[in-house]
């Protein structure tokens, strides 16, 4: 399949999005800068355009896809709403919030296909604050179904060039519209009466979710502290590097001199804040930001796990992030990547 290229760099290139979402509303694929990661965008309502997300990324295809809206308000055409839905809603949207919500029913059938949601009878919905985003949901004109725009299993996109490498070729469009700028996935959250569930950390925390409702859980046993399994686990293996890739956990003089016998003793490759990084060698070195800036961290993570995946090293080690504020959403996914395998030191 010929894969598009269209490059956004200003107000005047907005209207090339047009034809973007006549690509979506004819059924076809087109992959898209968010304020998250790149997402890959078909017709929610088109059960043959959610078949196609599947089979591009190599996804099972009962993992549900989340359904991106233009208005949040959109989301009571497809889905029982209720008063903390609103409220959630005009604190956090547009915004890299995901809320679960009970799909509705017309004529007997749900109005977004099970395709769309892996069978469930509920829908994710996130109305995504980048431009160019919003602009194309607007200009396609239906709800678009978009999970993140990577082969299934590997890191997520960040710039358009992890998308081509990903699904050059399997996918009708790319829009390059520059590096995204938080770098993980939304939060996403289900609704249970007046208290919420996290079911992914992200840029949203439970702190910031608090004060709008009566309780928030966090569902993730894996991001618990105190609860990290140290056997492998494969099956819980997702964002992954195809290289051998291992957490350390310990104190910082600990990891240092950990990481700086490993570097003498294999061909590794090291994922470090920038303090590390200068006491380091800088031999196969990714560097995350400082580490009192966890929003630099989490925008260079996804890349930095793409680098080292890709450079000479045998082996890849980071550091076990700590889980407080959006350390949780780095935690998450770096535990994930590693598919649990920690080094307490
Ligand atoms: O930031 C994001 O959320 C990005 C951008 C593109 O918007 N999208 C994204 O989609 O990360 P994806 O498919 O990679 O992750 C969606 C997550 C999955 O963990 C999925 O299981 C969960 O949301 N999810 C979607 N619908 C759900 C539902 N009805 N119930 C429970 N979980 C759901
Ligand atoms: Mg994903």
């Amino acid at each position: 399949m010929q894969t598009e290229i269209i490059k956004i760099r200003d107000q005047d290139d907005f209207v090339l999005l047009e034809r973007a979402g006549e690509v979506i509303r004819s059924s076809g694929l087109v992959a898209f800068p968010t304020e998250t990661v790149y997402g890959l965008g078909g017709n929610a309502l088109d059960p043959e355009a959610s078949a196609k997300i599947y089979r591009a990324k190599g996804r099972p295809s009962d993992n549900p896809l989340i359904v991106h809206l233009s208005d949040p308000d959109e989301a009571g055409l497809y889905c029982e709403t209720g008063e903390l839905y609103y409220i959630l809603a005009s604190r956090f949207m547009p915004g890299p919030l995901t809320v679960i919500l009970k799909k509705k029913k017309s004529n007997g059938r749900f109005i977004i296909p099970d395709e769309t949601t892996g069978g469930l009878d509920s829908a994710a919905v996130r109305c995504p604050s980048d431009p160019i985003a919003h602009s194309l949901i607007r200009f396609a004109g239906v709800p678009v179904a978009a999970p993140s725009a990577n082969r299934s299993g590997s890191p997520s996109p960040t710039t358009a060039e992890h998308v081509k490498n990903d699904l050059y070729g399997r996918i009708d469009m790319i829009i390059d519209g520059g590096p995204c700028n938080f770098g993980l996935e939304s939060t996403v959250v289900k609704i249970d009466g007046d208290s919420l569930t996290i079911l992914r950390p992200g840029a949203v925390t439970a702190e910031d979710l608090e004060p709008y409702c009566s309780s928030v859980t966090v569902s993730d046993a894996e991001s618990k502290p105190g609860e990290v399994p140290l056997s492998p686990g494969m099956k819980y293996r997702h964002y992954s590097p195809s290289k051998r890739f291992y957490l350390v956990n310990g104190e910082d003089s600990d990891v240092i001199g950990f990481f700086m016998d490993r570097q003498k003793s294999e061909n590794c490759a090291l994922i470090v804040c920038s303090e590390d990084a200068s006491v380091l060698e800088d031999r196969n070195l990714f560097i995350l930001g400082s580490r009192n800036n966890k929003f630099s961290q989490a925008h260079s993570l996804f890349g930095c796990l793409r680098e080292a995946d890709a450079s000479d090293a045998d082996v890849i080690y980071a550091r076990l992030p700590d889980r407080s504020g959006i350390g949780l959403a780095l935690f998450n996914r770096l535990i994930r990547a590693c598919g649990h395998n920690v080094i307490n030191l």
